[in-house]
């Protein structure tokens, strides 16, 4: 009977992540039954939230990974073997197949994907970052041509499509970045009007300099000084989307806001969004982006870590900004 390897999480983390946090297992493939098809996953994402779903915190918006199970992610993969009417042997598919080399599903939560789609661009556009980037800009921000939005981590797999496709609707986009290299690349690839380095350039200078008619959106993906000093430059009526804080994923405290005062004064709209609550929306959300797609408006990178193991501490590139793109596990 052959067998496969799973990564099962097995201690909460308390500072950075390696393989002390998890086991690695092997496991019987199963025999499947009625209405349940095997899926061999050849790519798994890896993701910033990751680091919440180990938490304890039962208060969130998903419940915590328990202790002794595989851990959670997203991937695509093949359809092996099949005894579902739905799901045919050779069928590209995406869902949640955790860290593990293959998944047994009976096709809930499971979506068929064209065999000839990269699986890279897959888990780079069409899954979380692309429909985070969709539902974050049009379902929260309300962006209008000709308006000034700032992106914080804009070089990362949801803001560098954030800024794309403002950019491609005619908004002033500046993006905030943590590298000279990363600032290069949303600039001269991606088409952003201009980049700040936030761990370089005075934040508040080049606000200045960059976005001279003040700030009409900011689509908040890191949290940190950078807030501080968008918030200060808001237009009257501005928008701020908040889709993630990775700056306080790691922080023993959670760092002060900024006052509210501003929010009255301009009148500001300050929406927090997880997508969890918008997967139903998932056949719209891509009916919104694939056009920008065809058009060749949508350019991403993908920075690839070779086999199941590398996850146990590929997590920690987020935090140190090593990950250039979408950062996916191939199996
Ligand atoms: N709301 C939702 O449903 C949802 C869905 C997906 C993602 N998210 C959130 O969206 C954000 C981006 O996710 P992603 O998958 O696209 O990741 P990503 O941007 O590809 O990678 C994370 C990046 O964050 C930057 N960073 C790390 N620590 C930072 C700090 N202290 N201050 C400023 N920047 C920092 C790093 O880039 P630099 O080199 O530029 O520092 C790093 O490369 C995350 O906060 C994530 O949790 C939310």
């Amino acid at each position: 009977m052959s067998t496969y390897t799973a990564i099962n999480l097995v201690k909460r983390p308390s500072g950075s992540i390696g393989p002390e946090l998890f086991e690695v297992v092997e496991k019987t493939v199963p025999q499947l039954e009625d209405g349940q098809f095997l899926v061999k996953q050849t790519h798994m994402s890896l993701d910033p939230a990751m680091l919440g779903w180990m938490s304890p915190d039962t208060k969130s918006y998903i419940p915590p990974v328990e202790l002794g199970d595989v851990m959670r992610s997203s991937g695509v993969g093949k359809v092996v073997e099949s005894r579902n009417p739905d799901f045919a042997e050779g069928d590209q598919v995406m869902g949640m197949f955790g860290w593990q080399e293959y998944a047994l599903s009976d096709g809930k939560g499971v979506n068929k994907v064209d065999s000839n789609l990269d699986p890279e661009m897959v888990l780079s556009v069409f899954a979380l970052p692309g429909l985070t980037a969709t539902q974050g800009l049009y379902g929260e921000g309300d962006p209008k041509p000709g308006e000034t939005l700032v992106v914080s981590g804009a070089a990362g797999s949801v803001g560098s499509i954030v800024g794309q496709l403002a950019k491609a609707d005619g908004l002033k986009v500046i993006g905030v970045v943590g590298s000279d290299e990363k600032a290069d690349w949303i600039v001269n690839e991606l088409g952003f009007d201009g980049a700040i380095n936030y761990k370089t350039d005075d934040i508040g200078a080049k606000l200045n300099e960059l976005a001279k008619d003040g700030i009409d959106l900011y689509f908040e993906n890191t949290g940190g000084p950078i807030q501080h000093r968008v918030f200060e430059r808001m237009n009257a009526h501005g928008r701020i989307v908040v889709c993630g804080m990775i700056s306080d994923y790691t922080a023993k405290q959670p760092s002060a806001g900024p006052n509210w005062m501003n929010i009255i004064r301009k009148r500001l709209t300050i929406k927090g969004f997880t997508m969890p609550d918008h997967r139903h929306k998932t056949p719209q959300l891509l009916e919104k982006i694939t056009p920008y797609v065809q058009k060749g408006q949508i350019k991403y990178r993908s920075h690839i870590l070779e086999g199941l193991e590398s996850a146990m501490t590929g997590l920690n590139l987020f935090f140190t900004g090593e990950n250039k793109g979408k950062l996916i596990v191939k199996l």
